[in-house]
């Protein structure tokens, strides 16, 4: 089963419209030739049309970090489909730890904005992950089981299409611990198995799993080269354009 590789910065709230322009001004003739990778960025809302211009004609996609499940109203601080949509994005992030952490974002939360965005025929990176304690209590597989099963409830295999699933291990993120790939591997073939017992195999083969958590220009060859990782979604390393491309051409190059 080939999947292609998918690779994803998620500026989380860094980059001003004139840093994010640069960025991928920079980006772009580093990454021209890399054509067997899916290259996305995800800049803040505010930066996300400067982007999208900066973008047009290469091959860097664009997505946001969150979507509302509403369509309009009184919902502040959120953000609507109509309006992703006017920018030209592509992508939405939905579900990440950082939001279901500091935001209340719930498994049901990240289903509503799930089928709103799909509705809206965005492409999601759905984010699931477990805790420092979960990982040491033995119940990742569990973890990751639960929130699955939550943030796909009633998503078609056809929907599946436009779903990738993102494994971050929270304790991973932005401390620079990473999981072994054989960790990841074993969390990633876990969950391509709940994908299969609820869509059934042929959907769980073709769904890609990207890899979240310190992903770096020095390990993402090994862990892009597990047979259950497709990609990765990438915080800090994703914040310059060197170390993004660097990382991108060592997982695929
Ligand atoms: P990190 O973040 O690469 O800085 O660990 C990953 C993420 O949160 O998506």
């Amino acid at each position: 089963m080939s999947r292609k590789v998918i690779i994803a910065g998620n500026w989380k709230m860094n980059k001003t419209v004139a840093e994010g322009v640069a960025l991928v001004n920079e980006l772009k003739p580093l990454v021209a030739n890399v054509d067997n990778a899916e290259i996305v960025v995800c800049p803040t809302f505010t930066t996300l049309s400067a982007v999208v211009e900066a973008a047009k004609g290469s091959n860097i996609q664009v997505g946001a970090q969150n979507i509302s499940w509403a369509e309009s109203g009184a919902f502040t601080g959120e953000i609507s489909a109509d309006m992703l949509k006017e920018v030209g994005v592509e992508w939405v992030i939905i579900g990440h730890s950082e939001r279901r952490q500091y935001f209340g974002e719930t498994d049901k939360t990240v289903n509503q904005r799930t089928k709103t965005a799909l509705a809206a025929g965005f492409k999601v990176m759905l984010c699931i992950g477990e805790s420092l304690e979960e990982r040491e209590n033995g119940t990742t597989n569990d973890v990751v089981k639960t929130q699955l099963t939550g943030g796909l409830e009633g998503i078609s295999a056809s929907d599946m299409e436009n779903i990738v699933i993102a494994y971050e291990p929270v304790w991973a993120i932005g401390t620079g611990k990473t999981a072994t790939p054989e960790m990841a591997e074993d969390t990633h073939k876990a969950c391509r198995s709940v994908v299969a017992d609820i869509l059934g195999q042929e959907v769980a083969d073709a769904v890609r799993i990207q890899y979240g958590g310190s992903m770096k220009g020095a390990n993402s060859k090994e862990l892009v080269g597990q047979e259950n990782i497709d990609g990765g979604l990438i915080g800090g390393a994703s914040l310059s354009a060197k170390d993004f491309s660097e990382l991108i051409i060592n997982a695929v190059g």
